[in-house]
């Protein structure tokens, strides 16, 4: 990360959103580009038409938002589960053709690009497999489910030419863009710290999911939901809970990490892994037999800035960004921004001055005064600014960037180099808690080094 970037550029886009701030926090109201507002019909030659894989608790939501944007269509829907091959029905139409073999919809012609939301384990080989066989995919966060992952995926990405965006939609709020905006204008000056948090206090948040009732070796295909993990016996709780072991999931870090960090990169406009990180938690809340951590804090630095984020199970947190600079802090909550602008001058004479015998320090007051008092009626207001949004509504947008994406050839707003940057982190901050020590990324060798 580039520091001079900032200090080099005046942020001068300020004074007129925050005219009239210094009588109080001037708040505007950001509107997300509504759907309604989007072409409502489309050409058949224009239209986009994809495959589904992974209906689950993600899944099904891409589905139901993928069907209600303009011009795209789903054509068919994968699932090692046959229970979800009933919900792709009910969320697209009683005839759609579903399989349990995702291969079959990349070999089929009628398919232009997949939406993938399967669990971390198996994205590697979906996203490998479909932009081999052509296919463009949406891919969900995390990228990868570990760094060798995610390298082979970039590899296979570029040699293809096909469109990876991966799902971090926290990259498509009008929150977030509006927050990046004001930081290229300057708004920030030198990036002194970065500090990040979210948390939840419920079984629900901590990932104790009940297992579909109907789940067996029947109805479910268990041994491939397993992919290269060591096979173990059927476990609906595994199925449901994947999340809370690493052989299958990413943990705090690539569950909600991952959008933290994947929002601080756009707003910041980087895209690199940090240098290095450094991370500490427990299994401190939930002992159900997960082994990732529960509660999990890592003190990242990207080039000389250092980012602290801190992820809990164990207590309700709003999920909240602080972006510091030497000109004032930019904080983001779900649905506000807020810009407070800071001086970084004395704005009175320096207090150390009191310890000045009389006379000196009479003569340090008048001559501070002398040069620094503002002509009356001319004092700078340096008000702040906040933006509400009406929600993150985010999903939306970031489905509609990767179609338009597949149609017009655009670059998505978040492939697959910058997704393998943010998952990195995620690696990163698992790497160092369970190597109990601090953790860099090694480009030349593509490895995590302690
Ligand atoms: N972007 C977000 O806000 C967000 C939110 C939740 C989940 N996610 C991500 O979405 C992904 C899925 O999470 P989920 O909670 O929906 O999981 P889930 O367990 O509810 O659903 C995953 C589905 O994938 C199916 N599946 C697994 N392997 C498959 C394979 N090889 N072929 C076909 N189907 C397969 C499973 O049978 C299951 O139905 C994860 O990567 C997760 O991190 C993202």
């Amino acid at each position: 990360m580039n520091r001079n970037r900032f200090s080099r550029r005046e942020f001068i886009g300020l004074s007129a959103a925050a005219a009239g701030a210094s009588l109080g926090l001037k708040t505007i109201v950001l509107d997300p580009d509504p759907l309604w507002a989007l072409p409502q019909t489309m050409a058949a030659s224009d239209r986009v038409r994809f495959g589904m894989i992974g209906i689950g608790m993600q899944g099904s939501g891409l589905l139901g938002n993928s069907i209600e944007l303009p011009g795209v269509e789903c054509v068919a829907a994968c699932d090692l589960y046959d229970g979800r091959h009933t919900l792709a029905r009910e969320i697209v139409r009683p005839n759609l053709p579903t399989t349990r073999r995702y291969l079959e919809l990349l070999e089929n012609k009628e398919i232009d690009c997949i939406v993938a939301a399967v669990p971390d384990h198996w994205h590697k080989q979906v996203v490998v497999d479909a932009v081999n066989a052509g296919k463009d995919i949406y891919i969900e966060k995390p990228m990868s489910h570990s760094a060798e992952d995610g390298v082979e995926m970039v590899a296979a990405a570029k040699k293809t030419g096909r469109i990876v965006q991966v799902g971090s939609q926290r990259v498509s709020s009008v929150i977030c863009a509006k927050a990046r905006e004001l930081v290229a204008q300057g708004a920030l000056g030198d990036l002194m710290l970065v500090e990040g948090s979210l948390g939840r206090n419920d079984p629900t948040g901590a990932w104790e999911y009940p297992p579909p009732t109907d789940l067996s070796p029947q109805t479910l295909d268990w041994d491939t939901w397993q992919g290269t993990v060591p096979k173990r016996q059927f476990d609906p709780l595994i199925f449901a809970r994947w999340r809370c072991w690493k052989e299958y999931g990413t943990g705090v870090a690539g569950d909600l990490l991952v959008h933290l960090v994947s929002g601080m990169q756009y707003v910041l406009g980087i895209n690199e892994a940090p240098t290095q990180a450094m991370a500490m938690g427990g299994i401190l809340r939930w002992k159900d037999g997960r082994n990732m951590p529960d509660v999990h804090c890592t003190l990242f630095k990207y080039g000389e800035v250092p980012v602290y984020l801190r992820l809990s199970l164990g207590t309700e947190m709003p999920e909240t960004y602080r972006f510091q600079g030497s000109k004032g802090i930019l904080e983001l909550t779900e649905f506000n921004l807020t810009y407070t602008p800071q001086a970084g001058v004395d704005t009175g004479p320096s207090y150390y001055a009191s310890g000045f015998p009389k006379a000196m320090r009479d003569e340090y007051f008048k001559k501070w005064h002398q040069e620094h008092d503002a002509v009356p009626g001319k004092e700078p207001a340096l008000g702040g600014v906040s933006y509400r949004s009406a929600s993150w509504d985010d999903l939306k947008p970031h489905l509609w960037n990767f179609f338009q994406a597949v149609r017009t050839r655009k670059p998505v707003v978040e492939d697959a180099v910058f997704g393998h940057h943010a998952a990195l982190a995620c690696h990163m901050a698992n790497q160092s808690y369970f190597r109990k020590g601090a953790v860099t990324w090694d480009e030349g060798s593509k490895t995590i080094k302690s």
